[in-house]
């Protein structure tokens, strides 16, 4: 029986007000809800109000080094359990998260701005999928005989690596720890997660949901703040594998601390995904596939988000005001609202920093930023962090708006004459995520579809991250894979030879 101090709900909760506030103030460590060993707590926002719905455990060395060391205990068990028993259990995990869809999708929407719509609950949703396609590959984790001499018996087997850090961030909270702790469980680690700051609550229910069939120790959560939380967890001696996802800068820090315990690192970065329109594409498509691509449903807080466009000449302008006239039907508002298409930004900091981006792209000479839809008209909603989605065109190839990660509702668009000169425009960066390219002329699409620099390319569509697909980027964009069978064999475990002579 769980320990609730709060007490968390045992049966789904579809007010994310009383949900949110029964979390408040704890981690989830060796099976049982904690408080800080501080005591000390901080606040949880919604976004779209500015008001405080929660308060979260402000997690420090402390408590990292309790929830490591519980996982290491527990580790040592979960490695025995058989492959396939441990992925059934992660199975089981995943009808517990589909019973709890709603509740999961309305507590993420209060606490990042994500509309539920459009976002939220697809995201829950999501959940439940990447725990199905983990669970059932337990059976997978197989080695190899090897070919070595007649009478040597050679065989490689998998093994756990022991406990893994994951460091996750705010934007696809839920989604992003699944891609992490499913292969990592099912390959026989124990996991401490460290969630991000601005959105703990919806990760601690699923972490609290799925030890309610997982053995305690195994999955653990702290809640807290970067330097002081996040640091001591990828530092500590017995977390053998770190999984980050988040900024390229945090990602360094993370890396060099790996460097010096010499441990595996798996990192998935930001982005700055080129979105290669041809003349000859289905243009309908391409113009809803535009809308997906640019995230904005997501106010373009994605690290995939299509947020340079490149159209090719003739069909430019007409591209340019179809998506504009295209994006002012999308309804901004309450992301709990079934009507609402866009939410907001997930906090201040990040507000600022999308706005500065705009400011500067507005003020540059033979810039355009036309901005689409329409900010909220109600007034509890006044002190939300709403931001109209911003359409540029005319911005020169230099601009800070072209070259770095805005992680906002806002794309470049630009014309193009030529499919090799568009090609090195595309790769003219320092990310290398993913790509779409939109042509109905597969000669042309699959050519470019190799010389691109990406990790990610897809023509004719563009899905966010799918179970089953090796997901990762090359460049500032990150090392690694995640979402497929090879993520949790090459990322979760390590190779071991044993040699039989049996001369
Ligand atoms: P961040 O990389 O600082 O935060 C991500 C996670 O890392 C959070 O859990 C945070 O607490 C943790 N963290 C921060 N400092 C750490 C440290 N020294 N050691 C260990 N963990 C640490 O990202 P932030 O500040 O939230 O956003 C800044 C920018 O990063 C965004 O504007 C966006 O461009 C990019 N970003 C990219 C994401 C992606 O999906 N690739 C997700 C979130 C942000
Ligand atoms: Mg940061």
């Amino acid at each position: 029986m769980l320990d609730r101090p709060n007490p968390a709900p045992e049966a789904p909760c579809l007010d994310p007000f009383v949900l949110a506030k029964a979390l408040s103030g704890v981690h989830f460590i060796g099976g049982r809800f904690a408080p800080a060993k501080s005591g000390r707590n901080f606040a949880v926002v919604n976004p779209a109000t500015g008001a405080e719905v929660a308060q979260a455990a402000e997690g420090d060395a402390a408590d990292v080094e309790a929830a490591v060391a519980d996982a290491a205990k527990a580790q040592k068990e979960w490695a025995k359990v058989p492959a396939r028993k441990r992925g059934a259990l992660v199975h089981k995990a995943a009808a517990l998260i589909r019973d709890h869809v709603e509740e999961l999708g309305r507590l993420i929407a209060l606490e990042t701005g994500k509309a539920l719509r459009t976002e939220s609950r697809v995201e829950a949703n999501t959940v439940a999928d990447v725990l199905e396609f983990f669970g059932g590959l337990g059976g997978e984790l197989k080695g190899e005989t090897v070919p070595f001499a007649p009478d040597v018996l050679s065989v490689t087997v998998r093994e756990p690596l022991g406990v893994v850090g994951a460091i996750i961030p705010w934007n696809v909270p839920m989604l992003l720890m699944a891609l992490k702790v499913a292969p990592a469980l099912v390959a026989g680690n124990a996991v401490v997660v460290k969630s991000a700051e601005e959105a703990p609550l919806a990760v601690l229910r699923i972490c609290e949901l799925m030890n309610r069939v997982l053995p305690p120790g195994v999955f653990n959560m702290v809640s807290g703040f970067g330097p002081e939380c996040g640091a001591p967890l990828v530092a500590h001696p017995l977390v053998r594998k770190v999984t980050f996802t988040g900024s390229v800068e945090t990602g360094k820090i993370v890396y060099r601390t790996a460097a010096e315990k010499l441990i595996p690192v798996t990192l998935e970065l930001g982005g700055k995904s080129p979105m290669i329109v041809f003349a000859d594409c289905d243009f309908e498509k391409t113009l809803a596939g535009a809308l997906t691509s640019m995230r904005f449903t997501r106010q373009g807080q994605s690290c995939t988000a299509a947020s340079r466009i490149y159209v090719e000449r003739p069909i430019f302008q007409k591209f340019v005001d179809a998506m504009a006239e295209k994006v002012d039907q999308m309804v901004m508002g309450d992301p709990l609202d079934e009507k609402t298409d866009i939410g907001t930004i997930i906090s201040d900091g990040q507000f600022e920093k999308v706005k500065a981006f705009i400011e500067e792209g507005k003020a540059t000479a033979g810039a355009t930023g036309r901005a689409c839809s329409a900010m909220p008209k109600d007034p509890a909603l006044k002190k939300g962090l709403f931001i109209q989605p911003v359409i540029f065109t005319g911005l020169t190839r230099e601009s800070r708006l072209v070259r770095e990660e805005i992680f906002g509702p806002v794309t470049c668009i630009f014309p193009f004459d030529d499919p090799e000169a568009v090609l090195a425009e595309a790769n003219d960066s320092e990310y290398g995520l993913a790509a779409s390219l939109w042509t109905n002329n597969l000669k042309v699409g699959l050519n470019l579809a190799h010389k691109l620099e990406a990790g990610l390319v897809q023509i004719n569509q563009n899905l966010v991250v799918q179970a089953n697909l090796s997901y990762g980027g090359v460049k500032s964009s990150g090392l690694g894979k995640e979402a497929s069978l090879e993520a949790m064999l090459e990322h979760f475990t390590h190779k071991k030879t044993i040699m039989v002579n049996m001369g």
